[in-house]
């Protein structure tokens, strides 16, 4: 994912097209989830896409086939990444690589969620996680602004694999922070989206430009 701002807007709104196209000189990219894509069908991915680039992130967590299929969908319909979950094991990250290859897509992998449970289970595997993504020859992965400590370790690990790290703001974790960490990029959802997206969006971009 090319870097201009470090934002990727997390679009979980049915506005999501007329806040995209007001904001999209502030964000590098639009990451699209399940309660927009459930509400507005799979046709809003290639939609946004006319504003930039698109990830979609359906944390494709099933057998490698079916793990195969979602991705093609995501694809197809123009999204410029999938995130996977990397916790179903190789064979499942690997059929989701072989989709992205296709498309020249890219492929970010789940290390542990930003919310509170994301340390019962995840945070003990994450260190694995992120090794498998690399030898997988994955794009990037995903890591907590919720905890920065966390960033800055999986970062050690992380090889050339970008990190995208959501759980600023409305979470907790603070942008400027998560860039210091190591994350190349902060996924903002409410934060951005809640209020007036062009001067929330505006702001948050000003404030990266001294970290990145
Ligand atoms: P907010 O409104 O909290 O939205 O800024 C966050 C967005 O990012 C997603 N999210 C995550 N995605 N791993 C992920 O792959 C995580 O740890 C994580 N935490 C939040 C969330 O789905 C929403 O779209």
């Amino acid at each position: 994912m090319e870097r201009r701002t470090g934002i990727i807007a997390a679009l979980d709104t049915t506005n999501a097209l007329n806040i995209a196209r007001e904001i999209r000189e502030y964000v590098d990219a639009f990451k699209v989830n399940y309660p927009l894509v459930l509400s507005e069908g799979i046709s809003v991915v290639k939609e946004l896409s006319s504003y930039g680039p698109v990830i979609a992130d359906f944390k494709i967590a099933d057998v490698p086939h079916i793990s195969a299929m979602i991705a093609e969908i995501a694809f197809e319909n123009g999204a410029k990444a999938v995130i996977t979950h990397g916790f179903t094991g190789s064979d499942s990250v690997k059929a989701v690589l072989d989709v992205a290859s296709r498309y020249n897509g890219e492929v970010y992998v789940v290390t542990e969620l930003s919310s509170a449970g994301g340390q019962e289970f995840m945070t003990g595997v994450a260190e694995r996680i992120v090794e498998m993504a690399r030898n997988l020859g994955c794009h990037g992965l995903i890591a907590p602004a919720t905890r920065p400590e966390r960033i800055r370790k999986l970062r050690e690990l992380a090889g050339n694999m970008q990190i995208l790290s959501p759980g600023v703001g409305a979470q907790g974790g603070k942008a400027a922070e998560a860039i210091r960490a190591g994350a190349d990029f902060v996924i903002v959802g409410r934060s951005i989206y809640e209020g007036n997206a062009v001067e929330n969006a505006r702001l948050l971009a000003e404030q990266l430009k001294e970290v990145i």
